[in-house]
């Protein structure tokens, strides 16, 4: 058993091993004690691992009640979450009581933001099935809802009491979605971890648990010296900048992980351009795109509403190395030029 433990405003343990949601209700009851719980789920995975966290919670005795949102991005939103604290009032939970997010990032932000949301905070246990939800999602805190004006512009800091990545849920992924994780997998490499680049020469199944917890290391010790988003921490935005304006062009019709493929290949080619090749042939050996038909002009003025913008600077993370990058402030007049090769040169 791989097991990564975080420590910043909360400890939390981070447990990485197949099989290991067989073992939820042992798992969680030593760190949270048993209660009643809530089991939040997409209508995908609880066909898939639903009876499996639900059976091992009740057999070390917790009282469960279960919420399944349909799959996908569009039930991130005030909706569901209301529902959900609805259907957790109905069922008398209470402060002491818990969440188990079972799911990919969908899932691990909407039931994360009810479980800091509901009666100000109640325990939280996260059990990531996707490749993008063990590397990135579930840990670090970020919790959040969509709104009609953008995504997760409504949210908290809200850290979890255990995370639960069983390896063998990455089995039953779409190849579409286990490409999704490995472009989050490649940015790690690329913000500050060239060995993992050189890893990813080879098969992520193959090392899958090497990666996942190297991974979630670097991004616990960037979330400690940094949880609540002023600087460090966001050297885990790198390719975000355009990759949110892409999304947002394709109307989310692009993944998020092909968006950050997009976005760190052009970031890369405009500051790097001596690594850009190297890196476009490892982001299309998983199959994910380099390259994006949306001009600068477009993904520039995208890049501009963006609610979070502060002032007329913003920061962009850009690579210095092949494996390593840093943070830069540039004003909104110089964007352009960071999103100039939307194409391969
Ligand atoms: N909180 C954070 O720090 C953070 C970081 C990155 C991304 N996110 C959020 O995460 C979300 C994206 O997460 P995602 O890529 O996991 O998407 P997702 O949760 O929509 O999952 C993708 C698809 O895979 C299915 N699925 C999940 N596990 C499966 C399994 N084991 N086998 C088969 N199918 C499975 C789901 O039903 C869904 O259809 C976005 O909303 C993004 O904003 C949050
Ligand atoms: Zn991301």
């Amino acid at each position: 058993m791989r097991k990564v433990t975080v420590t910043g405003s909360k400890t939390y343990d981070i447990i990485i091993e197949k099989g290991c949601m067989e073992r939820v209700g042992e798992l969680a009851k030593q760190v949270i004690g048993v209660g009643k719980s809530i089991l939040i789920t997409d209508d995908i995975v609880d066909g898939l691992y639903g009876t499996i966290v639900e059976t091992s919670l009740r057999s070390a005795g917790f009282d469960v009640v279960k919420y399944v949102i349909p799959n996908g991005e569009r039930s991130k939103n005030g909706y569901e979450f209301l529902k959900i604290l609805n259907y957790m009032a109905e069922n008398e939970l209470t402060r002491s009581d818990a969440v188990f997010a079972l799911g990919g990032g969908v899932v691990g932000d909407l039931a994360g933001f009810s479980a800091a949301s509901y009666m100000r905070g109640i325990k939280l246990v996260q059990i990531p099935t996707t490749l993008l939800a063990m590397v990135d999602s579930s840990v670090g805190g970020k919790t959040a809802i969509d709104l009609p004006a953008g995504k997760n512009l409504v949210g908290a800091f809200y850290q979890p009491d255990l995370v639960l990545c069983d390896l063998t849920a990455a089995e039953t992924l779409p190849d579409a979605v286990f490409a999704d994780g490995c472009a989050e997998i490649i940015k790690y490499g690329m913000i500050c971890d060239e060995e993992m680049l050189e890893k990813l020469e080879g098969s992520v199944h193959e090392q899958i648990g090497d990666i996942v917890e190297r991974c979630v290391s670097i991004k616990r010790d960037v979330v400690n010296e940094d949880e609540h988003d002023h600087g460090l921490r966001q050297l885990l935005n790198f390719g975000h900048t355009p990759a949110h304006a892409i999304e947002q062009n394709s109307n989310y019709t692009i993944s998020h992980g092909r968006a950050v493929a997009i976005g760190m290949a052009m970031i890369t080619r405009a500051c790097l351009p001596e690594a850009a090749e190297k890196l476009e042939k490892l982001i299309e050996k998983y199959d994910l795109p380099t390259e994006t038909d949306y001009t600068t002009e477009q993904l520039v003025r995208t890049a501009l509403s963006d609610k979070k913008r502060k002032g007329n600077t913003i920061t962009l993370v850009v690579p210095e190395k092949y494996g390593r990058c840093e943070l830069k402030k540039i004003t909104i007049d110089e964007i352009a030029e960071y999103f100039r090769c939307t194409k391969k040169q």
